[in-house]
C-alpha cells in the first residue's frame, strides 16, 4: 500500500479528533510462548492501518496542528547485536524514510516525552482498556501536568475511546484494501478446492490441514486463524481446531479457513463428503444449510441493514428443520419467535471481515442495527449442528455438522461474494472430487 494512503487516513483522523486532540495507539509486545521462544508477531492492525509499521513495541501519536510534525512513532531503535538474533528492525531513521512519520523517537522514551505531547490539548485518544501500560503511563503524564499547572502547562480533561472513529473508518473498504481481500479470498478458495481434491477416506485432519496451509503459504500467506478441520461429529464442535482424527468414509468434512494477505483477511467454510458422495440425510441437512445461505446472501444488499441476513438465515433453516422434522411446531414463525432454533443453530450468521477476521466496526448505531453500505465486507455463514447425543432426533442426523461459509463485499447495487472460486452445491462439490478420484 503507498504512502499516499495512509497520509490520507491520518489527515482523516486527525479530523475527527480535532485540534484539541492527541490520538495514542499502541502495538504491543511479542508474546513469549516459552522460556526464550516467541509466537510469531502479528502487526497491530490499527497501527499498521495508519502508517504500515509492522515491528511490536510500537507507539504513534497523531497531534494535530503540532509544529514540529503531527504524527510522531516510538520505536525500537537499531541495534545490531538484537537485529543479528532477532531480524531487522526499522529504527528510528528507518520510521521516518520508509513509513513517512514527520518525526520518531525510541521507544523508551515515550514516557518522558509524553506530558509534553499533551500540554494544551483537551482530550486524548486511546483504544481504551487494550493497552493497560500505555493507560497508565498516559495517566501518570496527566498528573504530572496537573501538578505543574501554576507554570502554565494545561492538561487534557478527557480520556475518550479512539476506536469508534478509526473503526468507523476500517469498516468501510478501499478499493486497495479490497484488492487484498479478493486475493486472499482467491487463494483461500483455490485452498479450499484443493483440500476437496486431496481428501480420501483413512486420512488424518491434519493432512488435509497440511493441503490447506500449502496452498496459502505457496503463495505468500498465512492462515488467518486457528484452521478448523473437522471430520464427522467434530464438526459439531464449533472452534474444533485439534485437527488429529481420522477421516471414516460416509462422514462430511468441515473445513473453515482461509488466508491472511498482507494484513487482510478471508474466511471460508466448506463442508463436503469424505468419500466425494453425499448420503441422503446428509444432502437433506445441507441444501437446508445452503438454501439458508443464499437466501442470507440475496438479503445483504445497500440500505438493508446488519441483521437481515440472519433473519433471512433463521427463516430458511427454520422451515427447513421443519420439513425434515427436526424441529415440530405449529407455525414457523412460533419457532423463529420462541428461537427453536438455536437447539441446532447457536451462532450468529456473519460478522465484518477485514484486517481482523472478527473485524472491527459497530453493529448497531443509536441502537438500531446499522444499515449496510457499499465497501462494508461481512461473512455469511449459516450452519446446522446435530451433536451425537441430542435426544428426540432421528438417529440418521446425528453427528451431522455443517457450515457455509463466503465473505461478501456489499457493492452499489447488491453484493458481490469473493469467495465464489469454492464450489458449494451439492452437484458442484460432488463433480470436482469424481474428478480428482
Ligand atoms: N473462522 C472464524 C469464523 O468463522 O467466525
Ligand atoms: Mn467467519
Ligand atoms: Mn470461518
Amino acid at each position: 500500500m503507498s504512502g499516499d494512503i495512509y497520509q490520507q487516513r491520518r489527515a482523516r483522523l486527525s479530523k475527527e479528533i480535532g485540534s484539541a486532540g492527541v490520538a495514542i495507539l499502541a502495538a504491543g509486545p511479542e508474546c513469549i510462548r516459552y522460556r526464550d521462544v516467541h509466537y510469531p508477531y502479528r502487526p497491530d492492525s490499527d497501527l499498521r492501518y495508519l502508517c504500515g509499521f509492522p515491528e511490536p513495541e510500537s507507539i504513534l501519536v497523531l497531534a494535530p496542528g503540532r509544529e514540529d510534525g503531527e504524527c510522531l512513532l516510538f520505536c525500537r531503535p537499531r541495534d545490531p547485536e538484537r537485529e543479528l538474533w532477532d531480524g531487522r528492525r526499522a529504527g528510528v531513521s528507518g520510521a521516518v524514510q520508509q513509513y513517512g512519520v514527520d518525526e520518531a523517537f525510541p521507544i523508551a522514551e515515550f514516557e518522558q516525552r509524553l506530558p509534553d505531547l499533551l500540554d494544551g490539548r483537551e482530550q486524548v485518544f486511546l483504544a481504551l482498556a487494550r493497552h493497560s501500560s500505555v493507560q497508565k503511563q498516559v495517566m501518570r503524564a496527566i498528573n504530572a501536568l496537573k501538578q505543574q499547572q501554576r507554570r502554565g502547562l494545561i492538561a487534557p480533561h478527557a480520556v475518550l475511546d479512539l476506536e469508534d472513529a478509526l473503526h468507523d473508518m476500517r469498516l468501510r473498504k478501499q478499493p486497495e484494501e479490497i484488492a487484498l481481500m479478493r486475493r486472499a479470498a482467491e487463494v483461500s478458495a483455490a485452498a479450499h478446492c484443493r483440500a476437496m481434491r486431496s481428501c480420501r477416506a483413512g486420512m488424518m485432519e491434519y493432512q488435509i490441514a497440511a493441503e490447506v496451509h500449502h496452498e496459502l503459504e505457496r503463495n505468500g500467506m498465512t492462515p488467518a486463524y486457528g484452521s478448523i478441520v473437522g471430520g464427522g461429529a467434530n464438526a459439531c464442535v464449533l472452534h474444533y481446531i485439534e485437527n488429529t482424527d481420522e477421516l471414516r468414509d460416509g462422514d462430511l468434512l468441515l473445513i473453515d479457513a482461509g488466508a491472511e494477505c498482507e494484513g487482510y483477511c478471508a474466511d471460508i467454510t466448506r463442508t463436503f463428503p469424505v468419500n466425494g458422495r453425499f448420503s441422503g440425510p446428509q444432502k437433506a441437512l445441507y441444501e437446508v444449510v445452503l438454501k439458508a445461505q443464499l437466501d442470507a446472501i440475496a438479503a445483504a444488499r445497500p440500505g438493508a441493514d446488519w441483521n437481515a441476513p440472519h433473519r433471512a438465515a433463521v427463516a430458511a433453516l427454520t422451515e427447513g428443520l421443519m420439513a425434515l422434522g427436526l424441529l415440530q411446531g405449529s407455525s414457523a414463525a412460533e419457532l423463529i419467535e420462541s428461537e427453536a432454533y438455536k437447539r441446532f443453530y447457536m451462532h450468529s450468521t456473519g460478522h465484518w471481515l477485514g484486517m481482523d477476521v472478527h473485524d472491527v466496526g459497530a453493529y448497531k448505531v443509536d441502537g438500531q442495527w446499522r444499515p449496510l453500505e457499499a465497501g462494508m465486507v461481512l461473512t455469511i455463514e449459516p450452519g446446522l449442528y446435530i451433536a451425537p447425543d441430542s435426544e428426540g432426533v432421528d438417529p440418521a442426523f446425528l453427528g451431522i455438522g455443517i457450515r457455509i461459509e463466503d465473505d461478501v463485499l456489499i457493492t452499489e447495487t447488491g453484493n458481490e461474494v469473493l469467495t465464489s472460486g469454492v464450489p458449494k452445491a451439492v452437484a458442484d462439490i460432488e463433480a470436482l472430487m469424481a474428478a480428482a478420484a
